[in-house]
């Protein structure tokens, strides 16, 4: 076997859905590409047809589809089709980029423990939209983005990683949005790294890290103790 089958054969499969722009997508592309992050991208799937993220898997030579939520007349339906296309890949890890959709039970029960999502808040706080916003109105000083499991409660799935920023007097939603977006191009590739390395798993409900229970969330960048 050569080195690139062998890098191959040990890739987690994955398949990311987005609806829209695709940044964290592009991160993820590029942490494959420049830092050798051991994932297959088998697909980029969208509900969108002119999502900017699928020229970006198209960039990069990953295969990608379109399934449009508005064709199908249920969620039920659609949700099935789109399973139905995700499973032909199959992959070990699905993952939510960007994917502004709410996912019915069924759905989510079907990939228990392999499907992340990337939310633009510290979590608990600000699940669902205008999170930036809602962060600036509520005068919050401290902000981020989490990267969770997925579970039937909307953006209530047990917290992997974090990363906070720094909110100021002169912020709008905008440059907000842009510093929480770095961020988030950092602890998405990292905590895909930790299940492609098989650090991060899950047994039943329970996270588990380097085999211990995750208790709390992950902070990054990791504070540094001295003694
Ligand atoms: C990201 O900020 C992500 O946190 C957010 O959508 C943006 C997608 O950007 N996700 C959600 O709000 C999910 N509820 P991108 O398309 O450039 O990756």
């Amino acid at each position: 076997m050569s080195n690139s089958q062998r890098e191959q054969a040990a890739a987690l499969p994955i398949v990311v859905l987005i609806s829209g722009n695709g940044s964290n997508l592009q991160a993820i592309i590029d942490a494959v590409q420049r830092d050798r992050l051991p994932v297959q991208i088998r697909a980029v799937i969208s509900n969108r047809s002119n999502a900017y993220g699928l020229k970006r898997a198209h960039t990069a030579g990953i295969p990608t589809a379109v399934v449009d939520h508005q064709a199908f007349s249920s969620r039920a339906e659609y949700e099935a089709s789109l399973q139905e296309l995700i499973d032909l890949y199959a992959p070990a890890l699905v993952v939510l980029a960007g994917y502004m959709r709410i996912l019915g039970d069924a759905f989510v029960n079907h990939y228990q423990g392999r499907m992340l999502n990337i939310h633009p808040s510290l979590l608990p706080a600000f699940p669902g939209l205008n999170t930036h916003q809602r962060a600036l109105d509520a005068a919050v000083t401290e902000h981020g983005a989490s990267i969770h499991f997925v579970t039937n409660e909307l953006d209530g799935g047990p917290v992997v990683v974090q990363a906070a920023v720094p909110l100021f007097a002169d912020d709008d939603a905008e440059t907000v949005a842009q510093r929480v977006r770095i961020q988030e191009h950092i602890i998405y590739p990292l905590a895909i790294r930790w299940i492609a390395e098989g650090r991060l798993t899950t047994r039943g409900d329970q996270v588990l890290f380097d085999q211990q229970p995750l208790r709390q969330p992950i902070q990054y960048p990791p504070t540094l103790t001295t003694c």
